[in-house]
């Protein structure tokens, strides 16, 4: 049965069109409670939604759809080890990696924990030793400097932790991550190294990711042409799932973290993949990290879906999505130490998301995946956010913020977080047209100056905003976050239908580009392709001499 044939979906087309014209500052002003009927506490996070568009009616209708496509049901299937990333046929456990509850978690018959558990020690010791000096460079130096070489899920989520804990990180090495394969990328990054003092993660869960092998072989010959090829072992660890290509690179099995193919890449940061973050901030910080993530998972797992966070934020993304039609989401931290997050959330949310079939293979017939970016506040503010609050297009938004600041320079605290509230209050209220006028005429313009410049102060307003706000951005905090993120994509995903965990849209590209790197500097200029890309081909082999 089709999404938009379901009596939920029929309803709350029918319902968006009769609340189409009440402002949400309407609504407001009808309901005293609607903040407390539209916000979640989680601990110390708030999660206000009273300034979407929505009424106590869009929500029911909302969790009336949840039962509809059997969301509840998928999230258990999940969490039960089913193989339900049915085209490549895996299981999703992302959840078991930071499971801090005893009992088994089984794929096929196998308790996963053991494997966890052990994963992790191995992860923890190694962290630790390279932070404490056990673990040194070839010439008995103490590590300075951390590499990661990795590219999607093995840079984006480490990258974005190890960033937005930074001030958990100050004692430990200094943490560079380079994803390009853009030489410019490693060069620029090597040039300010010292080789006797710095240890490469080869993060890659095939191992054979074009980008990482070629930074990983390019920092490779960089080593050993400063300290030859038996420093290799001293220097290069790996992050992979693939154990015969790491041992082919020449890594020891005791330098290779494992993990599994139930783990997806863009869910990967829980697993060995987070050693960047482990080496960062301590092994107990990654622990935390991790409990952040169970606390929010148990939630997930439990709560019924009127009360559920997760389930909550992926049906009003649906309503915002597909009934008002909002086809981007801005991230908006105002929090420079989450500015990774949008880029990390891209990957997240449109790999997952960003798909045109159902688990079937029909094509979903509603729009899925919104187009995910953002910028931290307040800079965005300088540049984009006249779009949010004037252009014809309606843009949904989460703003984050931490009460309690991590720097050192508390007085600017309060200018950013007033910014903030006044954002979300903006967006929400908007200015109409009599406001406008009213407010020109008390400036002692002349009425022909009113009549012209009034249309350009006009704020349609209503605009759809979430705000998430915590204490302070600690290990703990960012899990609880991070997997709210995860749980809410898989929401979506559920609704419509899809494979949130496959990513075959990556492949054909890749294929191509393989194809096209002989044709590059061969004998003969390119002839197989379209016009375009011949020529292209063709014109980059004449600048580049031949
Ligand atoms: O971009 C496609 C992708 O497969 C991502 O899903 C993944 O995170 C990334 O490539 C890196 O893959 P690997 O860890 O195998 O190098």
């Amino acid at each position: 049965m089709s999404l938009t044939s379901l009596d939920a979906w029929k309803q709350l087309g029918r319902h968006r069109d009769a609340i189409a014209d009440v402002p949400v500052r309407q609504l407001f002003a009808d309901d005293p409670e609607r903040f407390a009927r539209f916000s979640f506490r989680f601990d110390d996070l708030l999660v206000d939604y009273s300034k979407q568009r929505v009424t106590a009616e869009t929500l029911r209708l909302l969790g009336e759809l949840a039962v509809a496509t059997g969301v509840e049901a998928a999230r258990d299937r999940m969490f039960a080890g089913a193989r339900i990333n049915t085209t490549e046929d895996r299981a999703v456990l992302h959840v078991a990696l930071r499971r801090t509850r005893p009992g088994a978690v089984r794929v096929d018959g196998h308790d996963v924990m053991p494997d966890v558990q052990a994963a992790r020690a191995h992860l923890s010791r190694f962290a630790d030793d390279v932070r404490s000096g056990r673990w040194t460079g070839a010439t008995s130096a103490r590590i300075t400097d951390v590499v990661n070489l990795g590219i999607g899920g093995s840079d984006l989520g480490p990258a974005m932790v190890v960033d937005a804990l930074t001030p958990y990180g100050r004692e430990g090495p200094r943490m560079h991550f380079v994803s390009n394969v853009d030489g410019a990328h490693l060069d620029e990054t090597l040039r300010r190294l010292p080789p006797a003092t710095t240890l490469f993660v080869i993060a890659s869960k095939t191992f054979t990711t074009q980008e990482t092998m070629a930074n990983a072989r390019s920092a490779r010959a960089w080593l050993v042409a400063a300290l030859g090829d038996a420093a290799v072992g001293r220097h290069f660890v790996a992050v992979s799932t693939n154990a015969a290509a790491v041992d082919a690179f020449g890594i020891a099995a005791s330098n290779m973290f494992g993990f599994w193919d139930w783990v997806g890449g863009r869910y990967s940061l829980w697993s060995s993949i987070g050693l960047p973050i482990a080496i960062a901030i301590g092994a107990a910080g990654f622990d935390a990290l991790l409990a952040g993530a169970d606390d929010m998972d148990r939630h997930f797992e439990t709560a019924p879906v009127a009360g559920n966070l997760p389930m909550v934020l992926g049906l009003l993304g649906i309503w915002n999505r597909n009934f008002l039609g909002a086809d981007t989401h801005a991230v908006l931290p105002y929090d420079q130490y989450l500015r990774r997050l949008p880029a990390y959330l891209q990957q997240l949310d449109m790999e997952s998301n960003g798909k045109g079939v159902t688990r079937d293979g029909a094509p979903v017939d509603v729009p899925t995946g919104p187009i995910v970016w953002g910028e931290p506040g307040t800079n965005g503010q300088h540049a984009f956010y006249q779009l949010l609050h004037q252009g014809p297009r309606l843009v949904s938004a989460d703003f984050l913020a931490a009460a309690e600041p991590a720097h050192g320079l508390p007085t600017h605290h309060p200018l950013l977080l007033s910014n903030f509230f006044a954002q979300t209050e903006a967006l929400m209220r908007g200015k109409t047209l009599e406001e406008a006028r009213a407010e020109l005429a008390a400036a002692g313009l002349d009425t022909d100056a009113v009549t012209r410049l009034a249309p350009h102060k006009v704020f349609p307003g209503s605009r759809p905003t979430t705000s998430l706000l915590y204490r302070r951005l600690d290990p703990r905090t960012l899990g609880r976050l991070l997997a709210l993120y995860e749980h809410k994509v898989f929401v979506m995903g559920a609704v419509w239908g899809i494979n949130s965990f496959d990513q075959w849209g990556v492949e054909l590209g890749k294929v191509l580009a393989n194809r096209i790197l002989p044709e590059l500097d061969a004998a003969a200029d390119a002839t197989g392709h379209d016009a375009s890309t011949n020529g292209l081909i063709n014109h980059a082999r004449r600048l580049r001499g031949h």
